[in-house]
């Protein structure tokens, strides 16, 4: 069994980055995230049009998290409490000790090495707190930015098409 109890909300500390809950005040930020085109570029979900969806995304995730199906985090930058980007675990199997892994980075924070910073601690903590022995990422093949991002955290390509979507790659990590 893995070790779900995300109640007392895990908040995680790097040199540079506050990686605490989200919360409604970060509504503008996850607008921004969810509604702008190059983010989304490749990535397969519902743009966001106002910001009460962004207000309603914010409200749906916090339900996810206290019924223990995913932890998604804000991550900020030192004192500033401001959203700079998320980072997510989802998909928890107990049969395959495992979880899914999902990031984003508003544009002005990307290239500064944020993301692996924040993506160490989070699979820090997955494997030795929550004791998931492997983390998947699925993405689009075309993802440059994504797949470097995975080649320099270690993760593997899974060799096999995806026969749902062949637009989508596969990587995983082992404890
Ligand atoms: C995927 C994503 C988060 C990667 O962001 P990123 O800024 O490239 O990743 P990092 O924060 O780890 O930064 C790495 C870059 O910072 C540079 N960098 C600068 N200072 C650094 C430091 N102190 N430490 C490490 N890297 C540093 C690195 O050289 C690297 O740049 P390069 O790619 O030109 O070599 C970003 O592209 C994104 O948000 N994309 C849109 C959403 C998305 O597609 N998410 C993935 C879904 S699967």
């Amino acid at each position: 069994m893995l070790n779900k109890n995300f109640n007392t909300f895990p908040i995680l500390k790097t040199e540079r980055l506050i990686i605490r809950q989200l919360e409604i005040g970060d509504e503008q930020e996850i607008f921004t995230l969810r509604s702008d085109d190059e983010i989304n570029k490749y990535l397969d979900r519902p743009i966001s049009h106002t910001l009460e969806e962004a207000r309603n995304f914010i409200i749906k995730i916090n339900e996810y998290v206290l019924n223990n199906d995913a932890l998604y985090w804000a991550l900020t930058l030192g004192d500033d409490n401001t959203l700079v980007g998320t980072i997510c675990l989802y998909g928890f199997s107990d049969e395959n000790l495992s979880c899914e892994i999902g990031y984003e980075l508003l544009t002005n924070f990307q290239g500064q090495g944020i993301m692996q910073e924040a993506a160490k601690e989070v699979i820090y903590y997955a494997f030795n707190t929550i004791k998931v022995q492997k983390i998947e990422a699925s993405l689009h093949k075309d993802n440059q930015c994504s797949i470097q991002l995975l080649d320099k955290l270690s993760f593997k390509k899974i060799e096999k098409a995806d026969d749902t979507n062949p637009q989508l790659v596969s990587y995983y990590l082992k404890r």
